[in-house]
């Protein structure tokens, strides 16, 4: 009798298990997360579709983007400057909207090519490097740069220093050419990406500077992105950057005998602009103004609490070329049929035309890269469920996780008009050579 009783009671025990385990299995099993376009992709699909597009595609949407630089601008207001970085809307009408928008012909520059196409095509801008390039790059500028575009690099354009080593080899360059060039000193205010790092640094820079009929100081430059990620407070984070600024202006001013904050002061990126506006703003700040770019565009990595109020107003469109009501993968051993059945979301599979970009499906939604299959810049691999009714030739839509080196990648950037749901506009990008 007590023997039976065990028995049963185990039986109970094991059955009640394998029920939990179901239970927990049916609890862990993803749900499907498949749908069709919105209707905002629907429109971005027919808009490419009359505009015969049928290659892998960069898209802005040019409402999202005037939002943006509206937005920006309500934030930034009066109180500082403004300077676009131009490498994250690597694109002349891109950066001609940007700066008609905001009303601002500050530039942040990063790579000699670009510089070129920029100081010829914008000859009205006031260029900063947000960079220290090699002197080469400088000496090359100066080579393809044509003195009778009307722009005056002696006034608009500042170079940005970060060593002793390197303002020596620019002061050898500024004697060679017989040109004056326009310095500006990076700042090591907590990133430690390099930049002036001690007193005794800027001390040496600041002489040689002062010394040189050639040279003029023309500003300094403290990059914080790591204000917006450090784990803890940001604001005490800023403070801590924006205190090594002031210590170290106030240091070249002494070391130069006067008040230097006429100068080109800058700070910020997409990530931390926010923290010195409207009630974040101190009257201490050193700097006069704050660099932006990707908040226009607002890739993937921008969605910050600080940027919640920006638009995602660039996607890359790709076209489908198959889809198929299975996952199969190579060699099958029935693997991707047992991903299909476990995971709703793999139960479909698509080939898109290109890929393997720095970047994240976005619509339809519930599709993802198959984590076995491989990733292929030729035709990538995405699955889906039931639910995605991707057929070949269709759309399919990813959010770039940045904008420098993804919007160079596509050709011209297409413009959507998203209220006359059409392409109204092709803008070329810059050309890396
Ligand atoms: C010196 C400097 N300033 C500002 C930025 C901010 O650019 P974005 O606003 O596109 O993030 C960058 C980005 O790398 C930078 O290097």
């Amino acid at each position: 009798m007590a023997v039976k009783s065990s028995t049963s009671r185990r039986k109970l025990l094991l059955g009640g298990l394998a029920l939990g385990a179901i239970g927990g299995a049916t609890m862990l099993r993803p749900k499907d997360q498949g749908a069709a376009h919105n209707d905002y992709f629907q429109r971005l699909s027919g808009a490419l579709d009359r505009a015969q597009l049928a290659q892998p595609t960069l898209v802005v949407d040019q409402q999202a983007l005037l939002h943006n630089i509206k937005n920006l601008n309500e934030h930034i207001g009066s109180d500082y400057h403004y300077r676009v970085v131009a490498k994250s809307l690597p694109s002349l009408p891109l950066l001609k909207t940007v700066m008609q928008g905001a009303q601002t012909q500050r530039l942040m520059m990063f790579h000699q090519p670009f510089l070129n196409q920029v100081a010829a095509e914008l000859p009205d801008s006031d260029l900063l490097m947000g960079k220290p390039m090699p002197v080469q790059a400088a000496e090359k500028f100066y080579q393809a740069f044509k003195v009778d575009s009307g722009f005056d690099s002696t006034r608009q354009l500042q170079w940005l220093i970060d060593t002793p080593e390197r303002l020596q080899q620019y002061q050898q360059l500024a004697q060679q050419l017989d040109v004056s060039l326009q310095m500006s000193i990076e700042l090591d205010v907590g990133l430690h990406r390099g930049g002036v790092s001690s007193d005794e640094q800027l001390y040496s820079m600041l002489t040689l500077i002062e010394e040189d009929p050639n040279l003029n100081l023309s500003g300094f430059m403290g990059y914080e992105p790591h204000v917006a990620k450090l784990p803890g407070d940001k604001l005490a984070a800023r403070d801590k950057a924006m205190a090594i600024y002031s210590q170290r202006l106030s240091a070249a001013e002494e070391i130069c005998g006067r008040d230097l904050r006429g100068l080109t002061l800058n700070a910020a990126g997409s990530p931390t602009y926010r923290y010195y506006c409207g009630e974040n703003r101190q009257s201490s700040f050193p700097h006069n103004e704050l660099a932006a770019g990707s908040c226009l565009v607002k890739p993937l990595n921008f969605d910050l609490p600080s940027l919640v109020d920006h638009r995602p107003a660039s996607f890359i469109a790709s076209p489908v070329l198959k889809a198929l009501d299975s996952t199969q993968l190579p060699g099958d051993f029935g693997v991707g049929k047992l991903m299909g059945l476990w995971n709703p979301n793999r139960r479909r599979t698509f080939f898109g035309y290109g890929g393997y970009w720095k970047a994240k499906p976005h619509s339809p939604v519930g599709l993802s890269y198959n984590p076995l299959f491989g990733r292929s810049t030729n035709q990538e691999m995405y699955n889906g469920s039931n639910s995605v009714p991707l057929q070949p030739d269709d759309w399919m839509f990813l959010r770039p996780t940045q904008s420098e080196f993804v919007f160079l990648q596509f050709g011209d950037i297409a413009v959507f008009d998203s209220e006359k749901s059409e392409i109204v506009d092709f803008w070329p990008v810059f050309s890396a050579t």
